[in-house]
C-alpha cells in the first residue's frame, strides 16, 4: 500500500486511504515482532520520520494505558507511534467515566488494569489482586499458590488498611481490562462479586453491571496453536454464575468484531489525517474527507474480518496467514478482500487502493 501511495507522494491531496492493524497475529507474537512487521510499519513513515499513511494499530489487547503501548510499539517497530494511534479493546472504557462518578469499581486483567482506568479518569478503582487481598480465605487455593504473581500495578500492592471501606461499600461496577492471570481466582471473587450485589460474603443482591474488553474466544501468541482469551473466560464465568444464580449473568462485551469499534477507529483515522495533511484538499474520489477504504488487516476471522464486513464500506479486510488463520484459502465464513502470507507484501493486488 504504502508502496502505491508514494507514486504520488508528492500531490497535495491527502490519502484517500488508511489502515488499521491488529497487533497480535499480525505485527507481534508473544513478546516479538512477526517476520516483515517493523518493516510494513516503517514504510509508512517518510525518510524523515514524519507518518506519511495515515493508520493505528487496533486491537482487542491491552492492560497498559495507550500512551505505554504506544511507546513500546515505537520501541518494538523503530518507529514514533502516537497515543491516538493505538486503540485497546478496553479504549471505550473512558466514555463510561461519568457513570461511575464516585463508585467503586474492580479492574481486572493481566498489566496494569487499575492504572488504566484512573488514567481513564475512575476515581475509586481497586485491582482484583488488591482488592482480593482484603478479604482472609476468599482464595482456598491461595495457600497453595507457591509462585508469585509479578504485579506492576501500582493499586495492586496488598495494603494492611484498604484504601476504601471494601467491607462495607459495594462494588459498583466490574471491568475486564484485559485477560485475567488467575482464571480461579478471578472466577471465584468475581461469582462473589456479582451473586452478592458487590459485597462478598453478604447474601444475595443484584448484579452489578459487568464489561469485558474483548471477546476473543482464541488469539495467537507465541505457542504453536491458539490460547485461550478473554472470550473464553466470559464463557466460564458466565457458566458458573448462571449455575449457582436462578437469573442469567448480564455484561456488555467491547472489542472487535463490534462496528461500532469500527466507526471509532475511522474517526481517530479522519483526525489523525486532518493533523497530518492540515491544507489539503479531499481527493476527488472523496466526499466531506471521508476516506475511500479503510483496509483491516488482521489474522482472525471471526474477529477482524468479521468486524470489517459488518462495518462495510469505506471498510476493507486483508488476511495474514501469520496467527489465528493458517488456511490455503479464503474463510468460508468470514471472507477477507485479500488473502496474504505476511503483513509486509508488495504487489497490487489490494483492491480499492489509491
Ligand atoms: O489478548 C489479545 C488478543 O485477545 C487479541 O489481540 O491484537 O489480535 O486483537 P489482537
Ligand atoms: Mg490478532
Amino acid at each position: 500500500l504504502a508502496q502505491r501511495f508514494s507514486h504520488s507522494a508528492a500531490a497535495p491531496a491527502r490519502p484517500s486511504f488508511a489502515i488499521a492493524f491488529d497487533i497480535d497475529g499480525v505485527i507481534i507474537r508473544g513478546r516479538s515482532p512477526i517476520e516483515g512487521s517493523p518493516e510494513a510499519i516503517r514504510r509508512l513513515y517518510s525518510e524523515d520520520g514524519t507518518l506519511k499513511i495515515p493508520f493505528l494499530f487496533l486491537t482487542n489487547g491491552g492492560g497498559v494505558p495507550e500512551h505505554r503501548r504506544a511507546l513500546e510499539l515505537s520501541k518494538l517497530l523503530g518507529v514514533d507511534i502516537s497515543p491516538a494511534q493505538v486503540m485497546h479493546g478496553h479504549s471505550p472504557y473512558r466514555e463510561l467515566v461519568n457513570r461511575f462518578e464516585n463508585d467503586l469499581i474492580v479492574a481486572v486483567g493481566k498489566g496494569e488494569p487499575a492504572l488504566v482506568m484512573s488514567e481513564y479518569g475512575f476515581r475509586k478503582v481497586l485491582s482484583m489482586d488488591e482488592y482480593s487481598s482484603y478479604f482472609r480465605d476468599i482464595d482456598p487455593l491461595a495457600p497453595f499458590k507457591t509462585w508469585t504473581v509479578g504485579q506492576t500495578d501500582n493499586n495492586s500492592s496488598a495494603k494492611v488498611h484498604p484504601l476504601y471501606d471494601v467491607y462495607a461499600e459495594r462494588v459498583k461496577g466490574v471491568f475486564v481490562v484485559s485477560d485475567p492471570v488467575d482464571w480461579g481466582r478471578d472466577l471465584q471473587v468475581l461469582c462473589d462479586i456479582l451473586s452478592t450485589g458487590g459485597l462478598p460474603g453478604s447474601g444475595k443482591g443484584d448484579q452489578p453491571p459487568l464489561y469485558f474488553a474483548a471477546d476473543d474466544l482464541e488469539y495467537q501468541a507465541a505457542f504453536p496453536s491458539e490460547r485461550l482469551g478473554m472470550g473464553a473466560f466470559r464463557i466460564a464465568l458466565e457458566s458458573i454464575y448462571n449455575k449457582i444464580n436462578d437469573h442469567p449473568l448480564k455484561y456488555t462485551s467491547y472489542g472487535k468484531p463490534n462496528p461500532f469499534v469500527f466507526k471509532n477507529a475511522a474517526s481517530i483515522l479522519e483526525k489523525l489525517v486532518m493533523s497530518m495533511y492540515p491544507n489539503s484538499q479531499a481527493s476527488n474520489e472523496v466526499n466531506d474527507h471521508q476516506f475511500s477504504t479503510i483496509y483491516m488487516v488482521g489474522d482472525n476471522p471471526k474477529v477482524d474480518i468479521n468486524g470489517a464486513l459488518k462495518a462495510g464500506r469505506p471498510w476493507s479486510s486483508i488476511l495474514t496467514r501469520t496467527g489465528v488463520f493458517r488456511g490455503k484459502d479464503n474463510d468460508p465464513v468470514f471472507p477477507a478482500d485479500v488473502l496474504k502470507d505476511l503483513v509486509l507484501f508488495t504487489d497490487h493486488s489490494v483492491p480499492h487502493g489509491p
